[in-house]
């Protein structure tokens, strides 16, 4: 038997810009899923994640086709070679944690060291993103290399994709806010691309003032300048939600969270349900927004953006929504 993990994500920003070559920021979370494999049983799929009520028969399919791609292109039949393989950890599985992402990523892991296969993390983040395809068709590959990683990257996609660490200089308190909504990724994806085919102009304008938004973001994120971070947050739930990806249940968990106090939020992830990311540094903010979430009815997971990177943080944070 051997296992993986991968760890879950929040995009702080540019989720469907990154598809269209634009730079986004993302960061990992403490919260990982973890696949063990084991030959000689029968090929069976079995998943203890811990999950938003309904995601995982919503994407029961698309994991199916995530497996058959990672072990492809592993090069294994994972029916001639009976592999059973577990999903769990405490990576909750729901729309916009990367639970996909995750769980592609650990499951290379796991295949590579069951068959003893030397594997860089690039090429796992190259497996990783096999494995996505199959529950999103064309990702900008952010979720699985994210996983991959750890810590905050930041993302172009390109080929191969360009990536680079940004360095926090400490790790910093978030809420993650569900609206309890499981979304289509592909068909979010897809919903973003026909809006910005009717509407070339609008789309060209809000590219071009999210691409001076992130840069502004790098420098913020740099001197730890959480103001500026959390404002620059609001914008891109703005020109997200010019762009038709947010949602009602999404805008109400960004207002609760700011009337919290929280220094920005924004939707995290496809959008259209899933979840919000609010900036809340200092445990007794986070707290207090995580609160104000509750209260209006959503379920609230507290977090930490940048901890997760080497395994060295093992800070008492865990997943879970409460
Ligand atoms: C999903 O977490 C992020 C999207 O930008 C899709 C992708 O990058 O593949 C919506």
């Amino acid at each position: 038997m051997a296992g993986g993990f991968g760890y879950g994500k929040t995009i702080l920003f540019g989720e469907h810009f990154v598809g269209y070559g634009l730079p986004s920021i993302a960061s990992a979370i403490d919260a990982k899923t973890v696949v063990t494999a084991a030959t000689g049983v029968e090929f069976r799929i079995e998943d203890e994640r811990p999950q938003t009520p309904g995601y995982k028969d919503e994407k029961r399919a698309q994991m199916e086709e995530a497996v058959r791609l990672v072990f492809a292109a592993v090069g294994v039949d994972p029916v001639e070679e009976r592999v059973a393989i577990r999903a769990g950890g405490d990576l909750v599985a729901t729309s916009g944690i990367g639970a996909s992402g995750a769980f592609c990523v650990a499951l290379a892991r796991a295949l590579c060291a069951l068959y003893e296969i030397g594997c860089s993390d690039e090429r796992i983040n190259e497996l990783g993103y096999e494995g996505e395809k199959g529950f999103h068709g064309n990702p900008s590959g952010v979720d699985n290399a994210v996983s991959t990683y750890g810590g905050v990257i930041r993302y172009v996609k390109a080929v191969p994709p360009v990536i680079t660490r940004l360095e926090m200089r400490r790790p910093v308190e978030a809420v993650l806010c569900n609206t309890g909504l499981t979304t289509d990724t592909a068909k979010a994806v897809a919903l973003f691309r026909s809006k910005r085919d009717n509407e070339p102009r609008k789309f060209e304008r809000l590219f071009s003032e999210y691409a001076r938004l992130e840069e502004d973001a790098e420098k913020a994120l740099d001197g730890s300048d959480y103001g500026a971070l959390g404002a620059l947050m609001d914008q891109n739930h703005a020109l997200l939600r010019s762009a038709g990806m947010s949602c009602e249940a999404l805008d109400r968990l960004v207002k609760a969270a700011k009337t919290g106090g929280a220094l920005g939020a924004k939707l995290t992830g496809s959008g259209l349900g899933g979840l919000a990311l609010a900036l809340t540094p200092g445990r007794e903010l986070q707290q207090r927004v995580a609160a104000a979430v509750e209260e209006a009815g959503f379920t609230a997971m507290r977090t930490l953006i940048g901890s997760a990177s080497t395994g060295e943080y093992n800070g008492s944070v865990k997943g879970g929504f409460q």
